[in-house]
């Protein structure tokens, strides 16, 4: 699906950011509540001020998620499994909210990684949550 250039552009872009996926992963919550109101209709039990735990927290299961993709880039329906039941079986969100996810991500990650998350970057990220979120819609019916 990606190719190998795409997939070394998503796991440099990543050794950059899992070091801080609390703060990254909260902040790319953070632009998908205040760009996306009705995205915040899942989180009524949260506290979703600037900057809060819940924010955090979420946020780095979120990214943390996603970086263990990373290690499995060619098998991401099997590695995604267990996140692609609870989205689809227990949680229901609505599959048009996770391109917004993937793009408040992306800003996210362009806004801290200016020189790393160039043009080929960014497509080859789009490409990768795209493949992801493909995964957690999957079990949808
Ligand atoms: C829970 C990942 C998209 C709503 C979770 C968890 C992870 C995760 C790792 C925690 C699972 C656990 O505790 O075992 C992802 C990834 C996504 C994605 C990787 C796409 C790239 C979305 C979207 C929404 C959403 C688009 C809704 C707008 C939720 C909710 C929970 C959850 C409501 C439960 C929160 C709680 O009560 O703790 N997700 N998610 N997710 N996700 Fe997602």
């Amino acid at each position: 699906l990606l190719s190998d250039a795409e997939k070394a552009a998503v796991v440099s872009v990543w050794a950059k950011a899992s070091g801080n996926v609390n703060a990254l992963g909260g902040e790319a919550l953070e632009r998908l509540f205040l760009s996306f109101p009705q995205t915040k209709t899942y989180f009524s039990h949260f506290d979703l001020s600037a900057g809060s735990q819940d924010l955090q927290v979420h946020g780095g299961k979120v990214l943390g998620a996603i970086g263990e993709a990373t290690k499995h880039i060619d098998n991401l329906e099997s590695a995604l499994s267990k996140l692609s039941d609870l989205h689809a079986y227990n949680l229901r969100v609505d599959p048009g909210n996770f391109r917004l996810l993937s793009h408040t991500i992306q800003v996210t990650l362009a806004a801290h990684f200016q020189a790393e998350f160039d043009a080929t970057a960014q497509a080859a990220w789009d490409k990768f949550l795209a493949a992801i979120s493909t995964v957690l819609t999957s079990k949808y019916r």
